[in-house]
């Protein structure tokens, strides 16, 4: 089958979607996606963001489609035509999604630890818009502690759906989904449930907001001040992959995340093992620098020399003010008391 996207004609196979025929040619004409993940089945179709025009269905219905379609779940047809990019519709209908998530989305990235490779930050920065006409109260939430690993903030989830997905096809029993409907709508879990489950991580790194982060993680350091390097070691889980990007600071591992691809998908999921107990750098092999987007956040920490041996000179006094602030802003260890009060 035949497929033209932004004038761009590919060669699809039958049952590819708009999207995935979008991926194959690449560049500006992909769709932004925050709730289809490749990785994993049933996702997509959630948020909206990446509506298309189609101005011709096919060679043998050459309508055009008259409302903007989803191109995450939409089929390609032989000879169907799409605007994506070249498309003002589509350009407008992106504005108005990102306004719409953004509406009950805190504006608290300086605090987030999702800050820098956040989907919705992306988003807004691409398909924004730089004011908001809601001036109603957002959402808000009791905060719930879902487990010792994974730090849940409900009011910045966008109800992808992405970890309930990953709970369902990943891990043994899935304990958490989306409770309650239309504005109480929210991700939680059943009678208190613990998540608690080997592959229970890999809802972080699907995650495209700062909804689910890592516990383990919080407050430790901004994303684009660890250098990634990948790494691999030998898992005795015989569903981990073992490959994983470790985040480092001086020749302290700070995170451990599985690889992501240029869509932040990651290409194989790792166990909690991997990823909240090997924070060692003599558990992994280091294989170098993780390779990622020339306009990422993380690129303004780029590398500058070549590392044979994962050991930074960064400066003492760095490391120091490092460890003062991270003090500060570890408000679970100091007692409330002894806060000075404003
Ligand atoms: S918590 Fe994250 S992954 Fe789960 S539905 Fe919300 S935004 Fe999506
Ligand atoms: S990525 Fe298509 S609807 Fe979310």
């Amino acid at each position: 089958m035949k497929v033209t996207i932004d004038g761009q004609e590919i060669e699809v196979a039958p049952g590819t979607t708009i999207l995935q025929a979008a991926r194959m040619i690449g560049g500006e004409s992909v769709p932004p996606a925050m709730c289809y993940y490749s990785k994993l089945e049933k996702t997509g179709g959630k948020c909206r963001c990446c509506l298309v025009e189609v101005t011709k269905g096919s060679d043998a219905d050459p309508r055009p489609m008259p409302k903007l379609v989803a191109s995450c779940v939409t089929g390609c047809m032989d000879g169907m035509e799409v605007a994506s990019k070249s498309s003002e519709r589509v350009t407008e209908a992106r504005k108005a999604v990102t306004e719409f998530l953004l509406i009950n989305h805190p504006l608290d990235c300086p605090v987030c630890d999702q800050a820098g490779e956040c989907d919705l930050q992306n988003l807004s920065f691409e398909h924004g818009k730089a004011q908001s006409r809601f001036i109603e109260d957002k959402r808000t939430f009791e905060p719930e502690n879902i487990g010792d690993k994974i730090q849940l903030h409900m009011n910045r989830c966008i109800l992808c759906q992405r970890c309930v997905q990953v709970a369902e096809q990943l891990t043994d029993y899935r304990v958490h989904g989306v409770l309650n409907r239309g504005d109480h709508a929210q991700i939680s879990t059943y009678v208190a449930a613990a998540i608690d489950n080997d592959f229970s991580g890999n809802m972080i790194d699907v995650c495209p907001v700062g909804a689910l982060t890592d516990k383990t993680f919080r407050f430790k350091s901004r994303v684009w001040f660890n250098k990634p390097f990948n790494a691999h070691r030998n898992c005795e889980n015989p569903e981990c992959c073992g490959k994983a990007t470790l985040w480092m600071f001086g020749n302290e591992i700070q995170r451990v995340t599985a690889r992501k691809d240029i869509y932040h998908e990651v290409e194989d999921f790792i166990c909690n093992t991997c990823r909240f107990d090997k924070k060692e750098v003599t558990d992994w092999v280091i294989e170098g620098p993780r390779k990622f987007e020339k306009d990422s956040v993380i690129n303004q920490n780029n590398y500058t020399r070549p590392m044979e041996k994962v050991i930074m000179n960064t400066e003492k006094g760095i490391l120091e003010g490092r460890e003062q602030d991270r003090k500060k802003i570890s408000m679970a260890q100091i007692p409330f008391n002894n806060q000075k009060k404003q």
